[in-house]
């Protein structure tokens, strides 16, 4: 699978204008060749129009969603599965990001939206990361142990992690590299003993990441990947956080 190096969340932010003006940009100053790399994922309304910029310009970007129903067939008003968003031309889907852990209470839902999503051949960014208190407490690693449990038994060749400390989420305080290497290698180990097949499950970072830090969060061990709230909503920024990743 080709996994993304950079994914743009941009939350429930932006509008039709903003969706054309930064496909546009994004295009135009992403290299072509690296485009294949980057993961477009605007809020659900806006999917559809970008599925069409993208083939209209003929842009390489990929292109992903925020979420997905935990269900496929079921009468479910306001319901979003697997086949729309793959018909839209979805390849990648978040789940369990903690602003829907904690905004929309979702806990074991999140098993039935991972298992709908690889079932529509959906791959997904599974998100774990840890509070202020959970780390202040030196309960990192519990957390993020616990929260990949339920990836157990799930085929691993359509996932993709993403550590997002809650701490570092739009405070401007990004993690260090050397913490970011260590949990990074926590998920690692316990992807190894979950999933007991030797995958290579790419793990991303995402947390405060801007053009200042993204050199050094690039350049960390086991990072393999970026996901990025803020700082993807201008295309000029993302795209120069493109060109320096680009190099690793
Ligand atoms: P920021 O890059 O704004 O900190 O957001 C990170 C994030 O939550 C991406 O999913």
């Amino acid at each position: 699978m080709n996994f993304p190096k950079l994914i743009a969340n941009w939350k429930m932010n932006g509008s039709s204008k903003l969706v054309k003006e930064w496909l546009e940009e994004a295009q135009d100053k992403i290299p072509k060749d690296y485009q294949t790399k980057c993961l477009f994922c605007p809020p659900v309304c806006y999917i559809s129009d970008a599925s069409k910029l993208i083939s209209r310009t003929d842009s390489d970007l990929l292109l992903g969603a925020q979420d997905i129903d935990a269900h496929s067939s079921k009468s479910l008003t306001g319901g979003i599965s697997g086949s729309m968003l793959s018909d839209l031309g979805c390849t990648f889907v978040i789940i369990g990001h903690s602003e829907r852990r904690i905004n929309f209470k979702e806990k074991e839902i999140i098993i039935e939206k991972l298992k709908s999503a690889l079932s529509s051949n959906i791959n997904v960014i599974y998100c774990v990361g840890e509070d202020s208190s959970e780390k202040e407490s030196g309960n990192t690693t519990k957390k993020i142990i616990d929260q990949l449990s339920v990836l157990k038994g799930l085929n691993p060749k359509n996932l993709m992690i993403a550590y997002e400390p809650i701490w570092a989420i739009g405070t401007g305080n990004n993690a260090s590299s050397e913490y970011i290497r260590d949990v990074h290698s926590v998920i690692k180990n316990e992807l190894e003993n979950l999933l007991s097949s030797n995958t290579d499950i790419p793990i991303a970072y995402g947390g405060s990441i801007d053009t200042s830090n993204v050199e050094t969060i690039v350049k960390t061990q086991y990072v393999d990947g970026l996901l990025i709230g803020g700082a993807s909503l201008k295309a000029a920024e993302f795209s120069e956080i493109a060109k320096i990743s680009l190099n690793f």
